[in-house]
């Protein structure tokens, strides 16, 4: 069958070079993608939120799955979109109707299905600008630190943590004051909770669910997880706390919740779920709803993901996913992201990279890259993801360390610590 990819990060790369392996495609076309996407498929010029495009291409080139990587043309509906017009109809569209997808476009949304369903998450309330008096009272009911989260999508940055009550009475009337835009019009104010990090993923056909591989992603610039956030530095799969009895009360408390809710709610989801998870002092309770893969966990999940993804697909748009069983890769996978230097922040565009071919012993996913007179040149702040196997976390670490040392851009810059607090 012919597929047609959407995104033009290091998760899409990662997923096409999942999607590529499996003998049941006949073509893989991805749009925009990126200079290592065309390796393993078709780049097409279109954009992830040109519906009409993707529609008039997708007829023209027989495709019949379309993996949707990125939230934006979820939120925006292209699952409906798809599914709303006669000619289109039959086409796979992997990811959740509109509705769903609320689930990460509104926060508001995420937190009131979360307690409706008894599923653990922090608790909350959530204010609007004409409100400011009763955000303030309940803010003075919960403890420092203070979190501050734009009900809308901000391209991961609408969370605010703040120390002082002061400053977060300060920083919420802003967000009222539009400091992301309509996104903040609404805000999200709850408990902050203490613990470490993981993130679970599973696919659904809206009924039933398999789990994939767990991941923890490294969000920090520094090492230690010190200085500005990031779109992500690294990732590391397995996480070992984890562990069988983790992963139970998981599965029991939150993912069978999670999918018995989107029956009840009536809710169409045929894709990925992203549970961000926190643990604390044993227990997992939601940070997120993300309706995606994560990035940059999909760079060292999809090494672990020993099924056929495809066939998985095929089963979540048909709804037969019940009994399916997934193949995990014993191996840890480390995901290492190469980054453009003042990344974060201002940072250069256009580098030559080279040695790209002297690389063995990782596989290398790009994430900013474009390709310039037959040369690969950086385009993005995170450039490239280098994800190796090894039998432990020092071993997979090596690997992409190594690899790392033989790929040369102006600038380069990696975290060498990924994984050090488990
Ligand atoms: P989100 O966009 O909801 O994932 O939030 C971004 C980051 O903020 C998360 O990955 C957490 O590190 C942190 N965070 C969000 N909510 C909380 C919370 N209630 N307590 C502690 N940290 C949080
Ligand atoms: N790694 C976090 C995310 O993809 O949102």
């Amino acid at each position: 069958m012919n597929i047609l990819l959407l995104g033009s990060g290091g998760r899409e790369h990662a997923l096409a070079w999942k999607i590529a392996q499996s003998p049941k495609v006949e073509k893989l076309y991805i749009a925009p993608g990126n200079a290592g996407t065309s390796q393993v498929g078709e780049n097409v010029a279109i954009s992830v939120c040109d519906f009409e495009k993707i529609a008039e291409f997708v007829l023209a080139n027989n495709v019949s799955m379309v993996v949707v990587g990125p939230e934006d043309p979820l939120v925006k509906g292209i699952y409906d979109y798809f599914n709303g017009d006669e000619r289109l109809r039959e086409i796979a569209v992997v990811g959740p109707g509109r509705d769903a997808a609320q689930l990460e476009g509104s926060k508001s949304f995420a937190k009131e299905f979360m307690q409706r369903h008894s599923i653990p998450t922090a608790a909350y309330r959530s204010f609007d600008g004409t409100q400011l008096e009763e955000a303030y009272s309940f803010l003075e009911t919960l403890k420092a630190p203070y979190v501050l989260k734009a009900d809308g999508l901000c391209a991961g940055k609408g969370v605010l943590i703040v120390p002082t009550l002061d400053e977060a009475k300060a920083q919420l009337k802003e967000m009222f004051s539009g400091m992301f835009g309509n996104a903040s019009a609404t805000v999200v104010i709850e408990e902050f909770l203490d613990g470490i990090e993981c993130s679970v993923f599973v696919l659904t056909d809206g009924k039933d669910y398999v789990i994939l591989p767990e991941a923890k992603d490294y969000k920090r610039i520094g090492e230690g997880n010190t200085g500005l956030n990031t779109g992500g530095m690294g990732s590391i799969s397995p996480v070992p706390f984890a562990d069988a009895a983790w992963m139970r009360k998981v599965e029991d408390r939150i993912i069978r919740p999670t999918v018995e809710g989107l029956v009840k709610d009536n809710l169409l989801y045929k894709g990925f779920i992203f549970f961000g998870l926190i643990n604390v002092e044993g227990e997992p309770m939601v940070i997120e709803y993300n309706v995606r893969m994560g990035d940059p966990e999909t760079e060292s999940v999809m090494l672990r993901l020993k099924s056929d993804i495809v066939e998985l697909f095929e089963k979540v748009a048909a709804g037969t996913l019940s009994g399916t069983t997934v193949e995990f890769d014993e191996r840890t996978a480390v995901c290492v992201m190469l980054v453009s230097g003042g990344y974060p922040e201002a940072y250069d565009k256009g580098f030559e990279m080279t040695g790209l071919e002297n690389v063995t012993g990782s596989v290398l996913f790009h994430a900013g890259t474009a390709e310039k007179d037959g040369k690969v040149v950086t385009a993005g702040g995170r450039v490239m993801a280098v994800s190796s196997y090894g039998k432990n976390r020092d071993e997979a670490l090596a690997a992409s360390f190594e690899s790392a040392g033989k790929i040369n851009f102006e600038k380069k810059y990696f975290r060498s610590d990924i994984g050090f607090d488990l």
